[in-house]
């Protein structure tokens, strides 16, 4: 019984460690850098201006980061976001959902003629 704690233990202790070699980690500067194409949909305060383009400014990182390789892998298709995503390394992607996910999430009033 006592070896089985200990085993539940270190496996949890581990798991972090597990965590951090598979997904990197986000530098929202160089985000910031990499998503100046991005910004024209959704906004450079990551607020768009078009009801059909999302508001990603507060979104999850983890969130941002998973739709994002979903487009780029194929998981999840659009037109516009698949050929955006195609060339994206997985820290390019941890990057700009830090970036965005730094923002505030404040939403703006959305022009009436959209
Ligand atoms: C031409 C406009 C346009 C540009 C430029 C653009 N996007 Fe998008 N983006 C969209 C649209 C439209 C959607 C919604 C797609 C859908 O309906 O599935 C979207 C969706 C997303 C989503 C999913 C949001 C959610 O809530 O599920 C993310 C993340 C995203 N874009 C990131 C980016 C990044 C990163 C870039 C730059 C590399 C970028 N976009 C450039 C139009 C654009």
């Amino acid at each position: 019984m006592k070896n089985y704690i200990g085993m539940a233990f270190l496996a949890l202790a581990t798991l972090p460690f597990g965590a951090a070699a598979t997904t990197p980690q986000g530098d929202p500067a160089a985000g910031a850098e990499k998503a100046q194409s991005c910004h024209a949909c959704h906004g450079s305060d990551g607020l768009s201006i078009n009801t059909m383009w999302p508001n990603l400014a507060g979104q999850k990182a983890g969130y941002l980061r998973k739709q994002m390789i979903d487009f780029r892998d194929g998981r999840r298709t659009d037109p516009v976001m698949v050929p955006l995503t195609t060339n994206l390394s997985d820290q390019d992607i941890a990057d700009i959902a830090a970036h965005f996910s730094a923002m505030s999430g404040v939403a703006r009033p959305v022009p009436k003629h959209y």
